[in-house]
């Protein structure tokens, strides 16, 4: 079974301190070039898709310490489609903050321009700074993000299922453009969504971009194993990552789909080097500059906390301790803070790990290749979404060393044998339903 991978976009890279080491002008990452060499580099590594976040509130406490680029991933990614003629294109939309025929609409258009090589990681948003920048009083609680998701994603995929296949018949003749016969209007009406009409284009090239899922939690994995064909998380620990990807598994069996269809690549920073010792002083120095201010600060807007409302030489408030965790992240944080309960929030913050919980690989390519096949092996992995710690000099490092290595071992494609996403993945075109 061939490796997949999944390169993540992330401003000089995923470490806070990466835009302090790289040599690059600080506003490059502003710049299309930026984002297009990283994409060429990924392509030409011949990696499955490339991977943009969505934050759609940030805690101004960012601007100090990290470059700040959120720009909207539809618009950058049709950008590369343009730049590009074969890496998948992934991008990030929140189903608490959009209205899911937009959603459908954007993706689709999407996945037309790039000749059916979107797909779309599908989060429910965690922080609550999100609901005051679109006019809402409150941000719904956890279940309340994911029961509506769930019927948000059922709206969007009836969207793309709206256009038969071959509506299109283009008769000049008789000037019939599309087969009317062959639309069906979704006519949704749900719990939390009515959605009439059709999508106002005919269906894409992938009849559904991809579905990716990136939550940690019981009810992110529920959601997951309903409708995600990719899944971005798992737990640092190959132990813990082969149960979970055995429980995804079972709860995609259960949900009446095949686990084959669903791919697992969960997040991976990774600092690499000519020898151990130089990846070493490398990951030391990102290390050295970082900052303590940003990692009490990050914990809690990770975990889905207002930081301006903490003070991070006391203990974290027993009474929001008392409270369920409002997310995978708020429950390792509160973990870490009922082992230390007389500990201030600067120091539980450190025992955090980062942004996404991804684990630091740290070594040489060899060490990278062995660690990716023993994880696959293992039943652990599908792959990983790799995240430089600096970029574009991790990812190119690891598409000019390590993937090499990989193929040379037979685990990984020597060329692309398709043009859309859904080929590179093995997955199936979905038909209309
Ligand atoms: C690789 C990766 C990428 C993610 N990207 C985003 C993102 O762009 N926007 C976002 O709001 N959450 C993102 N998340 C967070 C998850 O989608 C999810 O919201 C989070 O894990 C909390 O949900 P949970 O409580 O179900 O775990 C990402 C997580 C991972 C592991």
């Amino acid at each position: 079974m061939t490796l997949h991978f999944n390169a993540f976009i992330w401003p000089n890279g995923y470490h806070e301190s990466a835009w302090r080491v790289v040599p690059d002008d600080v506003n490059g990452v502003l710049g299309l070039p930026y984002y297009a060499e990283i994409a060429r580099i990924a392509e030409r590594g011949l990696l499955d898709s490339v991977f943009l976040a969505d934050n759609i509130a940030i805690a101004e406490y960012r601007a100090t310490h990290l470059p700040q680029t959120q720009f909207d991933p539809i618009s950058v990614l049709s950008a590369l489609a343009a730049v590009t003629s074969h890496i998948g294109l992934i991008g990030t939309g929140s189903t608490t903050y959009s209205k899911p025929w937009e959603l459908a609409r954007r993706f689709a258009t999407l996945d037309h321009l790039s000749g059916g090589r979107a797909g779309w990681n599908i989060v429910t948003t965690i922080t609550p700074l999100a609901a005051a920048n679109f006019g809402e009083q409150v941000h719904p609680e956890h279940a309340d993000r994911y029961a509506r998701a769930h019927e948000f994603v059922d709206v969007v995929t009836r969207v793309w299922d709206s256009w038969d296949d071959d509506a299109v018949i283009g008769d000049r003749e008789n000037g019939v453009w599309a087969d009317r016969s062959r639309l069906h209007a979704p006519r949704f009406h749900g719990q939390y969504y009515d959605v009439e009409g059709v999508q106002p284009f005919p269906r894409s090239p992938q009849g559904h971009p991809v579905l990716v899922q990136a939550g940690q939690s019981a009810a992110g994995i529920g959601l997951a194993a309903r409708y995600a064909e990719l899944v971005f998380s798992g737990p640092p620990s190959l132990e813990a990552a082969v149960a979970f990807r055995t429980d995804l598994h079972a709860q995609v069996v259960a949900a009446g789909r095949d686990p084959g269809q669903v791919s697992v690549l969960p997040a991976l920073m990774v600092t690499l080097g000519g020898t151990e010792a130089e990846a070493q002083a490398r990951a030391d120095r990102l290390e050295e500059l970082a900052s303590p201010e940003f990692r009490w600060q990050n914990a809690l807007y990770t975990a889905g906390f207002d930081p301006d409302a903490f003070d991070p030489d006391a203990p974290l408030p027993a009474d929001l301790l008392a409270g369920p965790a409002p997310s995978s992240r708020a429950g390792q944080l509160f973990s870490a803070a009922r082992a230390h309960p007389d500990a201030p929030l600067r120091e539980i913050a450190r025992q955090i790990t980062g942004g996404a919980g991804q684990m630091h690989f740290v070594g040489t390519p060899e060490q990278l290749a062995d660690h990716v096949i023993a994880w696959q092996d293992a039943g652990a992995v599908d792959g990983f979404t790799i995240m430089g710690s600096t970029l574009p000099y991790e990812l190119a490092a690891f598409v000019d060393h390590v993937v090499p290595i990989l193929q040379r071992r037979g685990q990984f494609r020597t060329e692309y044998t398709g043009s859309m996403l859904r080929d590179h993945l093995g997955l199936a075109r979905p038909g209309v339903r």
